[in-house]
């Protein structure tokens, strides 16, 4: 059976990286990426805003199933 989430109240997603900031957001061109590049979405990355494996760990400790997106050339 799927795992039953309740939600007790919201809360944020990003718990450390660049919280002085209002909103965090980073733009590339895509000429600047060469073969491929991985973007970290569980936001526990230290090398945001580019995945480190670091998803892997909170996957196992949560439960969750986030990973990156991967851009690439064809
Ligand atoms: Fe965040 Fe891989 S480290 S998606």
């Amino acid at each position: 059976a799927a795992k039953q989430w309740v939600i007790k109240k919201k809360a944020p997603i990003n718990p450390s990286i660049r919280k002085a900031e209002a909103k965090v957001v980073d733009a590339f061109d895509i000429e600047d990426i060469q073969d491929k590049a991985a973007f970290c979405r569980c936001w526990r990355s230290k090398k945001f805003p580019y995945c480190d494996g670091s998803h892997g760990t909170h996957n196992t400790e949560t439960g969750d199933n986030v990973g990156p997106v991967v851009v690439k050339h064809k």
